[in-house]
């Protein structure tokens, strides 16, 4: 079961601290892996613009970090109509540790679209693809 309005607060508690000085874009995201535990991130921007990292993605390498990877769900939030999808990316990171979480796009009043991961990420490359490149020792 996905913790819907806990998973929004949590990214609306992140998105308060999006370091997005160059592009005042901020964006706000919550993974909950299989254990129901739920983990936050907001994007942090850098002046060597490339090096940014997306709140998608903090919000999962702090949950990698504290030893989950199993992803059920994420939502992210974006004061933008329509809500925004994340990038492609992130949709990679993401696909990593669940291709059938289900992501949740939201503004600032709530949760308004939702889609799987695999189908937005569709023929994604994940981790089988690895292990069926692999021969016996
Ligand atoms: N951004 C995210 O945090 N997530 C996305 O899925 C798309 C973009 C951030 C990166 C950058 O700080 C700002 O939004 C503008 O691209």
């Amino acid at each position: 079961m996905l913790k819907e309005s806990e998973l929004f607060s949590a990214a609306m508690t992140a998105r308060l601290h999006a370091y997005a000085p160059w592009s005042h874009f901020r964006v706000g995201a919550a993974v909950q892996m299989a254990s129901g535990s739920i983990y936050a991130g907001c994007n942090v921007e850098n002046a060597s613009f490339s090096l940014t990292c997306c709140a998608e993605r903090v919000a999962i390498f702090q949950a990698i970090a504290a030893g989950e990877t199993q992803l059920v769900g994420v939502v992210v939030i974006t004061d933008t109509q329509p809500a925004a999808s994340p990038c492609g990316a992130c949709r990679q990171v993401l696909y990593e540790f669940g291709p059938d979480a289900e992501i949740l796009m939201a503004d600032l009043e709530g949760i308004q679209r939702r889609a799987r991961l695999r189908d937005l990420l569709p023929g994604g490359f994940g981790p089988e693809d690895l292990r069926r490149g692999q021969k016996p020792l």
